[in-house]
């Protein structure tokens, strides 16, 4: 018998029982390994080997005082230890999730409906939460978007008599007209994490380099920022962490040349602490899985570990509620998403998937077969119509842990993990390898490569998940759109400009328009979806041969270039979306997705790159059409519309410059993408170039900043299936994936 969700019922039964535990013993080699080592690490090991093979055990009968009382004496021995071999500075809250008495059900009372804890999202409505929060953001933000709107030089420059009529003053004097803007951060992983982050940073008004060039201060304009896998990182270590600069991030955080599976330091003490935290979770009854590990390997170079105690062991998503910058409104709201996988579905389309997304508040989805949100604190509660199912009544809490939500995202390094703590060789992994193979052993067998979430949408009406008792999330990019469009589209979120940074593909690619366009083959090619409008997207080859992915392409300019108009829900059209692609202005920022350590010195030359990404190199601020001024026409563009005011000469040459034509060029590309290092034509020829650069005239091997890279883990996919991940995009590596999970 395997303790279920309701482990207070479990819990019950099998105290009733009252059956021991079943004694475990150490294989020979573990106690050959035992022998090297001093009798407090050997203490530790023990105890840690012991509770996760006691936890995996589960299936013989185990009572959770007897689990809770390895855990106690565990935490004890740490403590006693605290400096030597464990990095904790404090033993308090956990990565176990808890039980509580639920808190009041709000659901029927938010606007839009539910029932107990849940919240019907059908009608569109958001949350009372966010609302709040987006209220109290933007009444913040009218200075400062009336001060950057009139900022001279560099700025946008948009008083005056070609710019908006009746002045900026007059104009975001009335908030209704203000833009609302999110920022969409695509998956990648730690490739995707720098370069999303170094192109926040290139419109972070603390940046001097974004100020000098005009776009500084963009980025706290913003309403939203969403991420998905490494881009999820990204957003989620800026939120988790108060909103640090991307400086602040690499340099006090990331720790990237910390290797995943071997740090140089606390070595023995990382793997006990990490095997303890997943046992412990899953001898509370919660389904585990690599997923839970990962997390934990993650959160030890996401989360400040002077402000979060244990590397985040017991940090939530919803703690980024408690951070100041949250509480005073001042960051853009953060989402991450994962993609649900039904019963028995292993190839994801990205017309078909349903999006699960996490912000500080909730966890749900925006799509029909949920189309709901729990509050995110309560999230790992099984519930029918909105209450909880388990003994009591009672409500999860704390398994909204940051790292398995980030995690969840990016369940694509999921079996990348699992193989290289299993594969390395090193005594230190080696001596814990069967313990985590014993946990992990199930993976294979029960394919629960993904995060696994008792359903909280149980019973509820037209809702296809109502009978599922899991729901099953995987990598948010595993359908392929691996930008996060999608919550930044929602009718409810009702956003007049979305900027896309894409930083897909891999050494022998660079992003080229497959990401976005899938978002939009998603949006038209399901009448599921057609609540919700997005641009016109021409296809892969239109992009490269038109260079549409060498700079920021707007898409969506007019009204006759977006779909699902007459069909979107409360009468709301697409944002305006910019495209902004990763380009190598000074930097080859196209290393391996699975390159899992960086040298400092590989970090700050992508960080750069990604500045003069967002900044345009700066050259693009010296002509007659400035860009940040298209950057600001962008934004109010929507506004424009709703109020009825006319598109300023400056904007309009900015849409000539900057929209996509409507022109397509569906030959196959003469030669394969691999954009020289340098400043692209489009920008140097002030629009007049519309083509691909020139063709470096190799095979786009990123030899300097990829696979080849002297640092030690950078050959992780070598691991995998060279062949396979080696040039592949993210199409494959999904394919590689779902490969492994077979
Ligand atoms: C100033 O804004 C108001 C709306 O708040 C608008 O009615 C008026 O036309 C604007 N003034 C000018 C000179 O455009
Ligand atoms: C849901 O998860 C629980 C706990 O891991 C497991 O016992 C159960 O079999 C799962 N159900 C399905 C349908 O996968
Ligand atoms: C980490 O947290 C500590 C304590 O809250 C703080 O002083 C420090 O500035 C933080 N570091 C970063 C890089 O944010
Ligand atoms: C969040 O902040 C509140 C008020 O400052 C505090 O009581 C609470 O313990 C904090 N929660 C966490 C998880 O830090
Ligand atoms: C195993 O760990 C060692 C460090 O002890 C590291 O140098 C090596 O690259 C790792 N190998 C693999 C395959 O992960
Ligand atoms: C890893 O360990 C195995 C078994 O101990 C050994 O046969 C193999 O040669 C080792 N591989 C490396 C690369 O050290
Ligand atoms: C959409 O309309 C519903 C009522 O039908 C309302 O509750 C909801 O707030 C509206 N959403 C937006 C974004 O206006
Ligand atoms: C475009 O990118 C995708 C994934 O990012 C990749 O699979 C595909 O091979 C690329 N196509 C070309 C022609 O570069
Ligand atoms: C999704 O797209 C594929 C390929 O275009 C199509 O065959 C399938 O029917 C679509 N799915 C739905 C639910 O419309
Ligand atoms: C601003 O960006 C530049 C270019 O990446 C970087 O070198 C610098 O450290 C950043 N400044 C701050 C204060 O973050
Ligand atoms: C279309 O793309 C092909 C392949 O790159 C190129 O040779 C051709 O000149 C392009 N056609 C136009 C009209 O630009
Ligand atoms: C690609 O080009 C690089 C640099 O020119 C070269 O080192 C590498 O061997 C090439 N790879 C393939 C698969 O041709």
């Amino acid at each position: 018998m395997r303790i279920g969700a309701s482990s207070f019922l479990a819990a019950a039964t099998l105290a009733a029982c009252a059956f021991a535990a079943p004694i475990l013993e150490l294989t020979p080699a573990e106690r050959s390994q035992l022998a090297s080592l001093s009798p407090v690490e050997r203490d530790a090991l023990v105890q840690t080997i012991l509770t996760a093979r006691d936890a995996e055990a589960l299936g013989a009968p185990l009572t959770l005082r007897e689990l809770g009382n390895a855990g106690a004496a565990h935490l004890q021995r740490s403590a006693a230890r605290a400096g030597t071999l464990t990095r904790r500075a404090n033993p308090s809250g956990s990565y176990g999730p808890d039980s509580v008495s639920c808190p009041a059900a709000s659901g029927a009372t938010q606007p839009g409906g539910g029932i107990g804890q849940v919240r019907y999202a059908n009608s569109n409505a958001l949350g009372s939460g966010e609302q709040d929060y987006i209220n109290r953001k933007r009444s913040n933000s009218q200075q400062a978007w009336q001060q950057w709107l009139s900022s001279t030089g560099a700025g946008p420059d948009l008083d005056g008599a070609n710019g908006i009529p009746g002045g900026v003053a007059n104009y975001t004097s009335a908030q209704d007209r203000l833009p609302k803007v999110g920022i969409a951060l695509s998956g990648g992983g730690y490739r995707a994490m720098i370069v999303g982050s170094g192109v926040l940073a290139g419109f972070d008004s603390r940046n001097q380099t974004a100020n000098d060039r005009g776009v500084g201060g963009f980025l706290q304009l913003a309403d939203y920022v969403a991420g998905l896998s490494g881009g999820s990182w990204a957003v989620g270590g800026y939120a988790i962490n108060d909103w640090p600069t991307s400086q602040q991030l690499k340099d006090g955080i990331w720790d990237l040349e910390k290797d995943l599976v071997v740090p140089d330091d606390g070595k023995l003490s990382y793997y006990t602490d990490i095997l303890t935290d997943v046992a412990r979770k899953r001898g509370e009854g919660y389904p585990t899985s690599i997923t839970d590990y990962w997390g934990r390997a993650l959160s030890y170079h996401l989360v400040n570990d002077t402000k979060y105690v244990d590397q985040g062991q017991g940090t939530t998503y919803g703690d980024i509620r408690n951070t100041s910058s949250f509480t005073d409104a001042r960051m853009p709201f953060p989402v991450v998403i994962a993609d649900e996988r039904e019963p028995g579905q292993l190839v994801l389309r990205s017309n078909e998937t349903q999006v699960f997304e996490f912000n500080p508040y909730e966890a749900g989805s925006w799509d029909s077969h949920i189309d709901a949100f729990i509050p995110i604190d309560i999230l790992g509660t099984a519930m029918q119509n909105g209450e909880s199912t388990a003994f009591l009544g009672r409500c999860t809490v704390g398994f909204d842990n940051f790292g398995w939500v980030v995690g969840t995202s990016s369940t694509l390094f999921n079996s990348l993990y699992s193989m290289l703590i299993t594969s390395n060789n090193s005594s230190d992994s080696s001596i814990i390898r069967d313990a985590i193979e014993a946990v992990a052993g199930a993976v294979s067998d029960q394919r629960n490569d993904v995060s696994v979430v008792p359903n909280p949408f149980g019973g509820l009406e037209n809702r296809q998940v109502a009978s599922q008792s899991n729901i099953t999330l995987v990598d948010g990019g595993e359908d392929g759109a691996n930008i996060p469009f999608w919550p930044l589209i929602q009718p409810a979120r009702n956003l007049d400009l979305v900027v896309g940074i894409d930083s897909s593909a891999d050494v022998s690619d660079w992003p080229n328009g497959t990401a976005i366009r899938e978002t939009f083959l998603r949006a038209s090619g399901n009448p599921a979806f057609s609540d919700v409008s997005f641009p016109m997207i021409p296809t892969q080859a239109t992009f490269v041969n038109r260079g549409l992915n060498t700079r920021p392409t707007f898409f969506g300019c007019n009204r006759s270039s977006l779909i699902n108009v007459d069909t979107a829900g409360n009468n709301t059209i697409s944002p305006l979306i910019i495209y902004l692609p990763s380009y190598p202005y000074s930097a080859l920022a196209n290393s391996s997705t699975f390159k899992l350590s960086y040298s400092d010195n590989e970090v700050q030359a992508l960080l750069d790159n990604s500045v003069e990404t967002a900044t345009l190199g700066g050259l693009a601020n010296s002509g007659s059409i400035k860009w940040s001024t298209c950057l600001a026409c962008a934004a109010l563009e929507r506004g424009f519309e709703r109020s009825g005011t006319a598109r300023p000469q400056v904007c309009q040459s900015c849409f000539d410059q900057y929209c996509w034509d409507g022109v397509s060029n569906d030959t196959v590309p003469a030669d394969f993408y691999s954009p020289p290092v340098g400043t692209p034509g489009f920008i140097t020829s002030q629009g007049a170039l519309r083509q691909a650069p020139p063709s470096t005239g190799g095979n786009g091997t990123n030899a300097a900043a990829g696979d080849s890279a002297s640092t030690d883990r950078s050959d992780a996919a070598a691991v995998l299936e060279p062949a396979a991940i080696r040039g592949a995009g993210l199409a494959l590596l999904f394919v590689a994936g779902a490969a492994l999970l077979l």
